[in-house]
């Protein structure tokens, strides 16, 4: 056992050192404080190029001391580390990075539709600050409209590049869905499509889903939306068992054509591993394969399923409204459950044309913008890394 040393308020301990940090008594691990020097970045690219691997087993520090408001460590190799103490206090108190695109969701229900945040095409085509804006509707509220979009496959691509890069699924890079001869899939008819979130049969589901309506003469064929991670946290409250199962159990789906044969098993409920928290849902009876629990736990499960897909159906939750030619609708598919009334086959043209960002980008969006045209009440991490 190392001795302890003291070297003016620090403590120097076997594995780590203890200082005060306005007023209270903090511990930092030597391992930890090394590895994150503030040399151990390369200024250009903001990795990091130190290595602690190469480091002695028995690292610790030669000399400290506090210099103001900077704790200053020489190592036994020689190298000297400089932290500021506000920096050390922020992950001391467990406010970690401090992240802008952590923000507390906004739960909304059926009325929704009239405070729905809208924004221009050309808007936020030539203007960063609307696109911060937009991304930030994104992550509290899940779901934005964008109004004035050119009549152009060219216009949807140019939208979702505002988030990121176009995120390919089992369809392709883009997918139409009109009514046609031989569907492969129920999105391509006139019939209803019950609320779900898109291919859950997938390992990753799409994240940021974005619907551009081109055309929309049809009779019916409403858009039905409803703020899945709402009604999760309803579902919470009241049939806490419920909620529970349907954060347990891994349900299997399945998508086929002629050449696809796409399964995996997802949660229908999703929780934040960082703080619990609903953080999304996978649903889509259309896409659920045959359930695989042992029979005895049907019995459970399926009233658990029954009572949270009735929920979403709830009209108190559920906003509907007619998607117009022109506007995209752009929306977090592990947040919003979507789908749409029947329309009347051959009572006009219906065409939507969609695609998909993941939402990290949509986060990474937000963090390099908001920093850059930051809110009054939003004041941007200052630490670089
Ligand atoms: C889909 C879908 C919505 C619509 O194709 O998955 O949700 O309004 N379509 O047709
Ligand atoms: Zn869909």
């Amino acid at each position: 056992m190392r001795e302890c040393l003291w070297m003016s308020d620090i403590v120097l301990l076997e594995t780590g050192l203890e200082l005060p940090v306005k007023g209270e008594i903090a511990y930092f691990n030597y391992f930890w404080l090394r590895d994150s020097c503030p040399t151990s970045w390369d200024s250009s690219t903001q990795e990091r190029t130190f290595d602690i691997l190469e480091e002695p087993d028995d690292l610790c520090p030669s000399a400290v001391k506090l210099n103001d408001d900077v704790l200053e460590i020489v190592w036994s190799d020689g190298h000297q580390s400089c932290y500021e103490l506000n920096w050390l206090r922020r992950w001391f108190k467990g406010e970690n990075h401090g992240d802008l695109a952590i923000r507390t969701r906004k739960p909304w229900y059926s009325d929704h539709y009239s405070d729905m945040a809208r924004f221009t095409y050309e808007d936020v085509v030539t203007n960063p600050a609307s696109v911060a804006n937009w991304a930030q509707a994104m992550l509290d509220e899940g779901v934005a409209l964008i109004q004035g979009m050119p009549d152009l496959d060219e216009g949807l691509q140019t939208l979702c590049e505002l988030f990121g890069t176009v995120r390919p699924s089992f369809s392709g890079y883009v997918f139409d869905v009109k009514s046609k001869a031989n569907p492969e899939n129920l999105a391509y008819t006139s019939k209803a499509l019950e609320l779900h979130t898109d291919l859950p049969a997938e390992e990753l589901a799409p994240g940021i889903q974005f619907l551009h309506c081109r055309v929309n003469d049809a009779e019916g064929g409403n858009s039905l939306f409803v703020d899945a991670t709402a009604v999760a946290n309803v579902l919470k409250e009241n049939y806490p068992s419920y909620f529970r199962i349907l954060t347990e159990y891994e349900v299997p789906y399945r998508y086929t054509t002629g050449c696809q044969d796409v399964r995996t098993k997802q949660r229908i409920i999703e929780l934040d591993p960082n703080n619990g928290e609903v953080s999304g849902i996978n649903y889509s009876q259309h896409l659920a394969d045959v359930f695989d629990f042992p029979q005895r736990e049907m019995d459970s499960f399926y009233p658990a399923f029954r009572k949270f897909g009735k929920m979403l159906q709830d009209p108190q939750y559920l906003m509907n409204f007619r998607l117009n030619a022109g506007e995209c609708i752009v929306f977090d598919n592990h947040r919003i459950a979507h789908g749409r009334a029947a329309f009347i086959e051959g009572s006009g043209e219906r065409h939507l044309r969609g695609c998909y960002v993941d939402r990290g980008e949509l986060r990474s969006t937000y963090r390099v913008l908001r920093a850059r045209y930051p809110k009054m009440e939003e004041i941007p991490s200052t630490q670089a890394y």
